[in-house]
């Protein structure tokens, strides 16, 4: 099978690396990098850390306003297709690429598959909500990284085409946890101790762009008593910079930190705040208390598992749980085994994919195709 893949911004190239891996294995892959982020640390440095193959086009379309960047992305990745005539094109995720590949295949009645299938904050304010929805509502193919997501595709009536697979971000932190233990030497460099330190990232638009949001953030970390560090992506570092508001000597800002440094901080914090999805996911592998800096969460299993609790920005809330929260003895296995890619190319190879299957409302076959896949529902 010829495959164009679509990454284009930080959790896609993570997601991207173990699918890459496993295809390539009897597959021709065209990786294409939309350019959505383009600083090295943003980009580049996980293609050099997870081994990930050079993009064969990179669209160079930076950054935008959401309707500019989408259309470019479409504009110039149509191009790419038109060129390429690949058997299938596989997006990952919500964001504008995501929903940009998504739209680009489809007009072009190419097969189309969806990895992080079905996620749903409920919450079409966000604009990962829009991409998410309309990248399912085109794909042929949905492969879902938890049980709530399929059922969530079945809410909408897509089930005949919808497989659990589990999460290819696990794959890529147990592929890539060994080396990360071996060469990353971050906590030495910033000086923390395993389990005296909390880990803290933002970056959600709700939380950036509303100053009055950001500030109780800035409140809420400057009023806990323990040692934070706090990578922070570009746009919160310029939201932050913009604010009325200093953050206090306690709270590390560094820049977005590499792969490796990123699993080590994880592994070793003995709380993670955050309101990134990938954050929040790799929390609950490591078994890591995660605080979820927002009202909603598409990764429900993790909040009813008890591992993540839902805590919002207003500052009293979040210091009232940040040292009272305890996760239960019980930590189930939500995301499957790390074995997510592995599958996703099983699937593909034996179950012939082919452009705007009906829907139907085949819960039984979906099921059926996840219990033979070795999950339960
Ligand atoms: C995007 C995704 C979000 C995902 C996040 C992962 C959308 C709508 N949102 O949000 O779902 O969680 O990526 O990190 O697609 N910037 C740089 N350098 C870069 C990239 C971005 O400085 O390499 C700055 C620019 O000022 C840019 C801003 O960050 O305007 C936002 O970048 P953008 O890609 O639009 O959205 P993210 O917030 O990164
Ligand atoms: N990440 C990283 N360095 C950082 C912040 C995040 O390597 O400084 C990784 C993180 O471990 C996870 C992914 O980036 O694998 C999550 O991306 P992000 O939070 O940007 O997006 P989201 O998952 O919310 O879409």
């Amino acid at each position: 099978m010829k495959i164009v893949s679509v990454v284009g911004a930080r959790p896609e190239f993570i997601q991207a690396a173990p699918v890459s891996r496993a295809l390539r294995a009897s597959h021709q892959e065209i990786l294409v990098h939309t350019g959505q982020h383009y600083d090295y640390q943003m980009s580049q440095t996980f293609f050099d850390e997870l081994g990930i193959p050079a993009p064969d086009f990179n669209l160079e379309v930076g950054s935008g306003p959401h309707g500019q960047q989408t259309g470019e992305i479409l504009a110039r990745l149509e191009r790419v297709l038109v060129k390429t005539q690949p058997d299938l094109v596989i997006v990952r995720g919500d964001t504008n690429s995501t929903v940009a590949g998504a739209l680009a295949a489809s007009k072009m009645q190419i097969p189309m598959a969806h990895v992080e299938a079905g996620e749903r904050s409920f919450d079409r304010h966000m604009p990962e909500e829009i991409n998410r929805l309309v990248a399912d509502c085109l794909a042929d193919l949905h492969f879902c990284a938890s049980r709530v997501a399929v059922q969530n595709l079945a809410a909408e009536g897509i089930t005949a085409s919808v497989h659990w697979v589990g999460d290819v971000m696990l794959d890529a932190l147990l592929q890539n946890r060994p080396l990360a233990r071996r060469k990353s030497d971050v906590l030495a460099r910033l000086g923390l101790t395993r389990g005296a330190y909390a880990l803290v990232t933002v970056h959600r638009a709700a939380n950036t762009d509303d100053p009055a949001r950001l500030r109780q953030i800035v409140q809420a970390l400057n009023s806990v008593p323990e040692s934070i560090v706090f990578p922070a992506h570009p746009r919160t570092r310029k939201a932050l910079a913009g604010l009325d508001a200093e953050l206090a000597a306690h709270v590390r800002l560094l820049e977005p930190v590499g792969y490796y440094d990123m699993m080590m901080l994880e592994e070793n914090a003995r709380l993670i705040a955050t309101d990134s999805g990938g954050v929040q996911r790799e929390a609950y592998f490591l078994g890591i208390p995660c605080l979820t800096l927002r009202e909603e969460t598409e990764w429900i299993g993790t909040v009813e598992a008890g591992w993540n609790r839902l805590v919002g920005t207003e500052p009293t809330r979040v210091r009232e749980v940040w040292f009272n929260f305890a996760p239960p003895a019980e930590h189930p296995a939500i995301f499957g085994n790390g074995e997510a890619a592995q599958r996703i190319v099983h699937i593909l190879e034996s179950n012939p994919v082919t452009f705007g299957l009906p829907r139907g409302h085949d819960r039984a076959k979906s099921e059926a195709n996840a219990l033979a896949m070795g999950m339960s529902l």
